[in-house]
């Protein structure tokens, strides 16, 4: 199966007042028809860099995108602004955190998601408002019929973002990028929205890019993970070893940081201690080191890569030495 979208050695380099800032480091990932990648992190760590500046999304006077990248095998990096254009919105559709990016406040969502349709295919008026019904319906928002008349500020956070998402599916998009999607809303709509996301993507054939902090939601959602940290991929595989074998001390951090499903829930969640790496670090070794409770000197050094099929993890561990430190789960 040749993957739908395919980057190699992404690298991100902004301009800023205090010189050329690398926000990417040598990324690379596929995504494979309909499959769920989630692209997990802390905030800051580079996945939505990593994504929009494949989509063509970033500022290019300021931006340096290096690096190769395949969409259905054609080359999407440095395409026109103009074909971009065209493959977004036709091929490639972004959700975003704060769904107002991708709504007008001046205009009907009914006819914000008929004129996205009719942008990419040629249909009458009336079909397009007959299908933007059908969508909204399929997104769950109560009383479509009703609901295309209204202006975004009628809706609540969590219908506004069904709308995007009706928007974002109008097109049949092979890929759907969804860049923390929920992150705005209440947990239980955050819930429904996810669910709907998958049930919908599946149903459309979409695959899914999602980006999250949480592993929470990458346990509900994905089957395959990218772990970042510091511009970097530190550790992917499928959901299962991820979950079940993690590499990385990273990926322990953030697996430790998922509350509890049962029993009393903790006051506060633990969360990794420290802080990221500034974005214009420099030096070579494991920019996770200085947080790592299994740094070593040698961590001074660039980390290797340990692999075992599609698992893959940027650091010095051995089995045996990780094994000690955190025994992996054993299936019940
Ligand atoms: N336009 C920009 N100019 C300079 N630095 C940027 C720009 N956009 C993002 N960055 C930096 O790139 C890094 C990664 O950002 P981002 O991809 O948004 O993180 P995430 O989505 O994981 O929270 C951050 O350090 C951020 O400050
Ligand atoms: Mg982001």
């Amino acid at each position: 199966m040749s993957p739908l979208l395919d980057v190699r050695h992404l690298r991100v380099t902004f301009t800023t007042d205090g010189g050329p800032v690398t926000a990417v480091h040598d990324v690379s990932f596929a995504v494979q028809p309909g499959e769920v990648l989630a692209v997990v992190g802390e905030s800051g760590s580079g996945k939505s860099v990593s994504l929009l500046s494949v989509l063509g999304l970033v500022d290019r006077r300021r931006t340096v995108v290096e690096g190769e990248a395949t969409f259905r095998g054609e080359p999407i990096l440095g395409l026109s602004e103009r074909a971009l254009r065209r493959i977004r919105g036709r091929d490639i559709a972004l959700i975003s955190q704060d769904p107002m990016t991708a709504l007008t406040p001046v205009h009907r969502i009914g006819d914000q998601i008929a004129e996205q349709i009719r942008a990419h295919e040629r249909v009458s008026r009336h079909a397009a408002r007959d299908r933007t019904v059908a969508l909204l319906r399929d997104v769950n928002i109560p009383m479509p019929e009703r609901a295309v008349d209204r202006y975004p500020h009628e809706l609540s956070g969590g219908m506004r973002q069904r709308a995007v998402i009706a928007m974002a599916l109008s097109c049949n998009p092979a890929l759907l990028v969804a860049d923390e999607p929920t992150t705005a809303l209440d947990t239980t709509v955050q819930a429904q929205v996810l669910d709907m996301l998958r049930r919908l993507s599946a149903q459309h054939g979409s695959s899914v890019v999602l980006i999250t902090h949480d592993m929470g939601v990458v346990a509900e959602m994905a089957t395959r993970v990218a772990v970042m940290y510091a511009g970097r991929i530190v550790e992917t595989g499928t959901v299962a070893e991820l979950f079940d074998d993690p590499w990385h001390p990273y990926t322990w951090g953030l697996l430790d940081s998922i509350p509890p499903l049962t029993g009393p829930r903790p006051r506060r969640l633990p969360s990794i201690a420290g802080m990221p790496p500034p974005p214009g670090r420099t030096e070579p070794g494991c920019p996770f080191a200085p947080r790592c409770r299994a740094a070593m000197p040698i961590c001074r050094l660039p980390p290797p890569e340990q692999v075992a099929g599609g698992h893959r993890a940027l650091c010095v561990l051995d089995a045996p030495t990780r094994a000690a430190l955190r025994p992996p789960r054993v299936a019940a």
